[in-house]
């Protein structure tokens, strides 16, 4: 582990596009949504792209949406990009890419959704994974009290807000480890919980607000005024 920050290690990404988008309630998986003419994807991708040691890209993408649908407005994309279906839960989609992500140190996985995750976040992933963690999520401070309840309602606890994080995207972990908890057979509701789950070290490292999910027909107003809002100081 030593010489982590001398040898550049390879990254492959996962990008999980595969979901309808029930929440957002737009006729299109919420991937292929446009804001400002592209689609969430494409925007995604053009981030994904600039990452550093690049050396696969794997996008899952829903059932029926051929390559050329998928990359229509993303381009270019590295050489020997696989575009690929996804299945019915997150994590099935998420094992159909770790299946073609090839031989890489470290894996991210990265939420189509999550589009305007800026570069220096999926750097800081891999440096930290790059450093010696077995994985490595990007994480925000909460600024709301959370609450814990039972079935009724009822609070049951309260966490010091200062020891909680809300966890983004991309999700980097060594690829090894990675797919020894895909092969394990245990569920998780993310990633990160999965490889924590087999006891292996999981940083959190600096979020950032753009790194936002568009989640909600909200959310994407947000996305439209952001976008709106680079056009306009490019003018
Ligand atoms: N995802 C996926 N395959 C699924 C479900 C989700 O690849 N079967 C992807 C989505 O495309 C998205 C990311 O996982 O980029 C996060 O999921 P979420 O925001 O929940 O997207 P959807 O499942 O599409 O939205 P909803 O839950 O509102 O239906
Ligand atoms: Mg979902």
């Amino acid at each position: 582990m030593n010489d982590a920050h001398a040898a550049p290690r390879s990254v492959g990404v996962v990008v999980v596009a595969a979901g309808s988008g029930t929440r957002l309630g737009a006729d299109v998986p919420k991937a292929f949504v446009q804001v400002a003419g592209r689609s969430l994807l494409s925007y995604a991708v053009e981030r994904v792209t600039q990452v550093a040691h690049l050396a696969r890209l794997v996008i899952v993408v829903p059932e029926g949406h051929g390559t050329a649908t998928a990359l229509g407005d993303v381009a270019p994309v590295p050489e020997g990009t696989v575009v690929l279906p996804g299945g019915a839960e997150r994590t099935d989609s998420v094992r159909a890419g770790l299946a073609e992500v090839g031989e890489v140190d470290i894996v991210l996985i990265h939420d189509a959704a999550r589009a305007f995750t800026p570069v220096a976040v999926f750097d800081r992933v891999v440096a930290a994974v790059a450093a010696g963690a077995s994985g490595a999520v990007p994480g925000l401070p909460v600024v709301d009290t959370i609450k814990a309840v039972d079935a009724d309602g009822t609070i049951t606890g309260t966490p010091d807000r200062a020891g909680l994080r809300a966890v983004q995207t991309p999700q980097g972990f060594d690829a090894e480890v990675l797919r020894a908890a895909y092969a394990s057979g245990l569920g998780a509701t993310d990633d990160a919980a999965l490889v924590e789950t087999l006891g292996h070290h999981v940083r959190v490292v600096a979020g950032d607000p753009l790194a936002f999910k568009v989640t909600t027909p909200e959310d994407l107003a947000r996305a439209q005024r952001l976008v709106a809002s680079w056009a306009a100081s490019v003018d």
